[in-house]
């Protein structure tokens, strides 16, 4: 053992004159019959307490330093997280304030992350950090894929069979370049913003208002909107009208589902709602309704279907991309709305500020207006209504970035020492810790604030329409992804980051832009009791985030046409 060894357990938190006391005291007061049975307790004892303060002393010290927990060692961590979510992560490292550090949970080990300059080499794309290998589980579980399927995916993760062979290479590949900047892209966005204006426009007219919960609003309209357009006129939803109220069932108890401890008992309703959904999901394949859905899911259902999937599960594969789809957007439209329609000056400010992106026409067939809002004008010309949009990601964004580590690997970043993290350990980089910190975002960090993105730098290429035919690649990636100066890049996590980021977010940054636009010049969106502004909600933080944070409690509202806009037809063009 090395002197280095040496003076760590020496300094280590454990109560050294003790247990040597009570040693020399047992030898001693105890009969020979009995020592062995004390010390086997004792010690049994004594290593549950300080057990992870040996294994602290112990470690690797390139390693993340290791953080014992203080009462119950090796459950401790794992009750914590489970009590508080990501947000345990800067409780437990309140004292220390380590960049990256361990924590002992049950036999594993757990990498917590909450820098952002090590969060982007971890993040990058490299064979001994692996995100498919942490959420391949999460999948079978959230959908109840077998294990013959699970063979099929699995396939050739390590690249083993060659880089480009196995149905998740080919699957996500074809998603990606489905949901990049381009005419595919284009196409579904088009039908998309029909759709909402349509829906928005039947929702409520005249004098008449509707009372609804403002989460319930965005649910029933999404839901339908994104079937619609992405899984094509016969989908689930439409055929079945109940699903979309079993989607968000599902969606509220999916955890004591993936749980499975007799879900069919212990969580009822979420699993039969799932069940219901399967069902439905099976029957799109085997009647091939999805021929007449977007290109995307053609091909998605194609591709698994060649690679051995049965109608079944191919069916369960599009729950999971459901969840992409709608399980962020969702609430991220909710708080977006929310934070704009209970704050009534920025409500009027963003009225003013998007007012520049509608045409007004005189339908000529009735005494009606006709107005189109814009959606690439929103992006290239409304800094504060893209700002508050980027905000309002930062103030959800808790999901954290999970990697599992397949072979050591060291990390590496200017300013910072070495970190070997060995195989098996779970790396999870702490969005939520990230978006709050005050050494990132500024002394504000805590608070929402709407022009947070419009820094002194921020230039109107930062706003470059990704729809615009000459604009490049480049740029696009730019309208998705600017951040104030001197923020780095993986400290804006919302979208994941490095080699899994979403490649939805061009698609989500049109739809909820214009959906939140058409709301704000349609409608009057005020309390219920009240008739006038309601308060922001209270994020959930004890919920475990499967996606973007929800609020603790859900604003009931009444909607209505604005004074002055009760007969015009909107529209929503790209
Ligand atoms: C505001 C809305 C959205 C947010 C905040 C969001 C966030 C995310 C995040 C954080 C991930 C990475 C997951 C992880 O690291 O565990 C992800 C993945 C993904 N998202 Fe989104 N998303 C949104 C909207 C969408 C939309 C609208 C689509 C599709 C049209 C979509 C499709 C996907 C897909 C397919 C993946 C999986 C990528 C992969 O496995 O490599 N997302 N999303």
């Amino acid at each position: 053992m090395s002197t280095s060894t040496l003076a760590r357990l020496r300094d280590a938190n454990i109560s050294w004159t003790l247990h040597i006391t009570t040693l020399f005291a047992s030898l001693y007061y105890l009969r020979l019959s009995d020592i062995s049975t004390f010390l086997t307790i004792y010690s049994i004892i004594t290593f549950l307490f300080d057990g992870e303060y040996l294994l602290a002393a112990l470690q690797d010290p390139t390693e993340p330093p290791l953080i014992p927990h203080p009462y119950l060692p090796f459950l401790g961590h794992v009750i914590g997280m489970f009590w508080y979510g990501a947000s345990y992560f800067s409780r437990v490292n309140e004292k220390m304030q380590y960049p990256i550090f361990t924590l002992q949970t049950m036999t594993a080990k757990t990498i917590g992350v909450i820098d952002p300059y090590l969060a982007a080499p971890i993040q990058r794309a490299s064979k001994n950090l692996s995100f498919y290998g942490m959420i391949l589980e999460v999948c079978k579980r959230l959908v109840g894929f077998d294990e013959t399927t699970m063979k099929v995916i699995r396939w050739n993760l390590d690249g083993a069979h060659g880089a480009h062979e196995g149905l998740m290479d080919e699957g996500g590949s074809m998603v990606i370049a489905e949901l990049s900047p381009g005419p595919s892209l284009n196409a579904m966005s088009t039908v998309q913003l029909d759709k909402f204006s349509e829906m928005l426009n039947d929702f409520v007219s005249g004098s008449d208002s509707v009372n609804i919960s403002l989460m319930d609003f965005v649910k029933n309209i999404f839901t339908e909107a994104n079937a619609y357009t992405i899984y094509g006129p016969q989908n689930p939803f439409a055929i079945h009208p109940e699903l979309i109220q079993k989607f968000w069932d599902y969606e509220a108890g999916m955890i004591a589902v993936m749980a499975d401890v007799f879900p069919s008992i212990t969580a009822r309703k979420p699993w039969a709602a799932r069940k219901a959904i399967n069902d439905a999901l099976q029957e799109f394949v085997e009647r091939e309704y999805y021929r007449t859905a977007s290109p995307m899911i053609q091909k998605r259902v194609q591709i698994n279907l060649r690679h051995g999937l049965t109608t079944k599960m191919t069916g369960r594969a599009e729950l999971i991309l459901l969840f992409g789809i709608i399980g962020n957007a969702v609430p991220t439209t909710f708080w977006f709305l929310a934070n704009i329609f209970a704050r009534p000056d920025l409500l009027e400010n963003i009225r003013e500020e998007t007012s520049q992106a509608i045409l007004c026409t005189n339908n000529p067939n009735s005494d009606s207006k006709e107005k189109t809002i814009s959606v690439g004008d929103l992006k290239t010309k409304c800094p504060l209504l893209v700002s508050t949009y980027r905000e309002t990601l930062r103030s959800i964004g808790n999901l954290a970035s999970v990697r599992l580590v397949t072979g050591t690997h060291t990390v590496t970043a200017p300013g910072y020492r070495p970190y070997t993290l060995k195989k098996g350990a779970m790396v999870q980089i702490a969005s939520g810790v990230i978006h709050s910190l005050p050494s990132v975002w500024g002394p504000d960090a805590a608070f929402f604030n709407p022009m947070r993105f419009i820094s002194l730098t921020t230039n109107t290429e930062q706003f470059s329409s990704e729809t615009n035919p000459n604009s490049t690649l480049a740029e696009s990636e730019r309208t998705a992804t600017a951040l104030p100066r001197g923020v780095p890049s993986a400290a804006f996590r919302t979208f994941g980051g490095g080699s899994v980021i979403c490649p939805g977010r061009h698609f989500a940054q049109s739809e909820i832009l214009g959906f939140v636009t058409l709301c704000v010049h349609m409608f009057d969106i005020v309390d219920r009791i009240t008739g006038k502004a309601f308060d922001v909600p209270i994020r959930d933080n004890q919920r475990i985030p499967l996606s973007v944070m929800k609020p603790a409690k859900e604003p009931q509202v009444t909607i209505k046409r604005r004074t002055g806009e009760e007969n015009a037809i909107w529209k929503l063009e790209l």
